[in-house]
């Protein structure tokens, strides 16, 4: 029983110790099965029960592929709604000017966005975006985070490589993106994840040491 708990343990430190963001991938396409085994996961992530009610309907995965309509598709909605953000931020600094270096980092990534298009989206052998149910008081997306955490893990433990991408969450409200995934508009929200065997591991990236960031309250 004892050997039993340390395995358990050992085991999730190192998918724990692992996890990287993956930016590059190769061309490969992994198994579907394990692409039914991180949604699997996902779907295993708490969900804000008290927020949502009585609804079983709280949660669901699109799966794109790399080359299909439907990812091309994704990828121009997502391309037009960067540059919508960089006219906006655009008009927002020209009222502001104060605000500049503030918005000046996120701007710049979505002109980049909106020239090149997402980082991932089409790179990636697959895309998946998750729907989940927006509920009150608001808590989509705490669960969203849940669920994209716990998918994450599992695609970590099955050695794949996993990039979020959060300009997802901002499509919730696109009426052609919500006609495409089937979903009436302003009732869900949405996160996305970029799935494939990473090109390259990274190194992990630094964290505050817990002894300076932790406090025992008396
Ligand atoms: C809320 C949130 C949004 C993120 N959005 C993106 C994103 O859009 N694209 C991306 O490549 N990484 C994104 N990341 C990943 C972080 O950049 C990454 O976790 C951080 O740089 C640490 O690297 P690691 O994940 O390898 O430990 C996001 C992370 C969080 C928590």
């Amino acid at each position: 029983m004892e050997n039993d708990i340390n395995e358990r343990n050992l085991i999730f430190d190192d998918i724990v110790r692992t996890r990287r963001s993956i930016r590059v991938f190769k061309d490969d396409k992994p198994p579907k099965k394990y692409i039914e085994d991180i949604i699997e996961a996902g779907m295993l992530a708490p969900y804000a029960a008290a927020a949502v009610g009585d609804s079983k309907d709280f949660r669901h995965f699109y799966v794109f592929e790399k080359g299909t309509e439907s990812i091309e598709t994704l990828a121009l909605l997502m391309e037009k709604k960067a540059a919508e953000g960089v006219k906006h931020f655009e008009g927002l600094i020209k009222e502001k000017p104060f605000i500049k270096s503030k918005f000046e980092p996120f701007l710049n990534r979505l002109r980049m966005i909106s020239e090149k298009g997402v980082p991932g989206v089409t790179t990636a052998p697959f895309f998946i975006i998750v729907a989940e149910l927006r509920g009150v008081p608001p808590a989509e997306q705490e669960s969203l985070a849940h669920v994209l955490e716990n998918m994450w893990l599992k695609a970590t433990a099955l050695n794949l490589g996993f990039q979020l991408i959060s300009l997802t969450s901002q499509m919730a409200d696109d009426e052609q993106l919500m006609k495409l995934l089937e979903l009436p508009v302003r009732k869900y929200a949405l996160n996305g994840c970029a799935i494939g065997y990473p090109k390259v591991n990274p190194n992990p990236t630094p964290r505050p040491d817990i002894q300076k960031t932790t406090k025992w309250m008396k």
